[in-house]
């Protein structure tokens, strides 16, 4: 019987693995909260980042004079970190009650449809992550959604497939 003993490598060259290093540990070094704890760190590299990348788990662990366990079983108890780096876009409709009451579901549907995706996720090609939100703190603009953060109010069902298909015309045209 032969075993597979070839030595897997990272191809992730050194210059990029420290660049992700600095990151972490200028997020969780320049925290603003007034108490600094794991969460907080954690929150401070998710804002930073998008994600949570398993480097963080150690560099928290030490700077919070905590544990690897311990990190990891706060970042795993909280299901909106995410530990793979984000779409190149982000997409959120909101569903709190303002929304919800003036249409926001038929703007996820539409959405949704757009996207081809059933819930939360990524899609497949990694042109978008798609959220839910309960409050964009637009609430008067209801139905609110935001692409990249930019809100749009008023939103019908037929404007937001627009957006949609208009984001992944601008993706293709950036990546000819
Ligand atoms: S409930 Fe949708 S923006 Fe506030």
């Amino acid at each position: 019987m032969s075993s597979d003993v070839t030595p897997k490598i990272d191809p992730t060259p050194d210059s990029e693995k420290q660049d992700l290093k600095d990151r972490i540990n200028k997020a969780v070094t320049t925290q603003k909260r007034p108490t600094v704890t794991v969460l907080s760190s954690l929150l401070s590299i998710e804002d930073e980042m998008g994600y949570i990348p398993a480097e963080a788990i150690s560099i928290v662990a030490e700077y919070n004079n905590s544990t690897i366990n311990e990190v990891w079983g706060v970042a795993s108890f909280y299901p909106n970190f995410r530990f793979e780096p984000p779409s190149e876009n982000t997409v959120e409709v909101c569903w709190g009650p303002s929304c919800h009451l003036v249409g926001a579901t038929d703007v996820i549907k539409s959405v949704l449809d757009e996207l081809e995706l059933d819930g939360e996720g990524d899609t497949p090609d990694k042109m978008a992550t798609f959220k839910f939100n309960t409050c964009l703190g637009a609430c008067p603009q209801a139905p609110v959604m935001s692409i990249n953060h930019r809100m749009y109010g008023k939103v019908s069902a037929k404007q937001a497939k627009t957006y949609i298909s208009a984001l992944r015309e601008d993706v293709k045209g950036a990546h000819k």
